[in-house]
């Protein structure tokens, strides 16, 4: 999927890394292993573990950031180094989004709102106005956060989770209205 926004928005892919030596990905080459990427290359991390994610991030000097050219992000956006905003993402106006960030298929994030380092926001999630996202969280599949709510570091939101209250770090909430569990 990385890929093909990342072919689609222009770069030059000329391959990708995996541990496993028969690792196949159709039309890609295998480029080595995920700790030793080919020198001078730019690449991107497109694990979706916040954990692995967050391992493997000294890995090169130069990260892609990929948006995907259906995805509309307007112009007073701050896009971080290494992002991924997938296809018809919707990226309003004065967001912050910190480096190695995913913007999963089809996400609307309102204006004003802050994304920490290395969070994933899962396909289909919503983000009202002013919502304060921290680092390494879970944003599941769907879920809602209302205007003005805070995400602490390393929380995870269930998929299709309704956020209504703060959410403090390292928690996680399930269910409409969403509850820690
Ligand atoms: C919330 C979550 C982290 C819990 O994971 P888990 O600890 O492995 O939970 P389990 O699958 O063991 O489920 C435990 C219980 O919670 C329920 N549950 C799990 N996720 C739920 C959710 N999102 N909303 C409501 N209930 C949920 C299960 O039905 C189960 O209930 P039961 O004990 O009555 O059978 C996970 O289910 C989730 O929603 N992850 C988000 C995934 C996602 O969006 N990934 C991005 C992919 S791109």
């Amino acid at each position: 999927m990385v890929a093909e926004a990342a072919a689609a928005a222009g770069w030059e892919v000329l391959g990708f890394c995996d541990d496993r030596p028969d690792a196949r990905l159709p039309g890609l080459d295998r480029l080595g292993a995920l700790r030793s990427p080919p020198p001078g290359v730019v690449i991107h991390l497109s694990v979706g573990d916040l954990h692995a994610r967050r391992a493997l991030m000294g890995l090169a000097s130069a990260f892609a950031t990929v948006v995907h050219p259906s995805a509309v992000v307007s112009e007073t956006a701050e896009i971080g180094v290494g992002v991924l905003v997938g296809a018809r993402a919707v990226v309003q106006g004065r967001v912050q989004v910190s480096d190695q960030v995913i913007l999963n298929t089809g996400v609307i994030i309102e204006h004003d709102c802050r994304i920490g380092e290395n969070t994933h926001i899962a396909p289909g999630a919503v983000l009202g106005g002013e919502v304060n996202v921290g680092p390494d969280v879970l944003v599941g599949l769907g879920s809602r956060l209302l205007p003005g709510v805070s995400i602490g570091a390393g929380a995870t939101i269930g998929g299709g989770a309704v956020v209504v209250r703060d959410v403090p770090a390292g928690q996680t909430v399930i269910g409409v209205p969403a509850r820690s569990v």
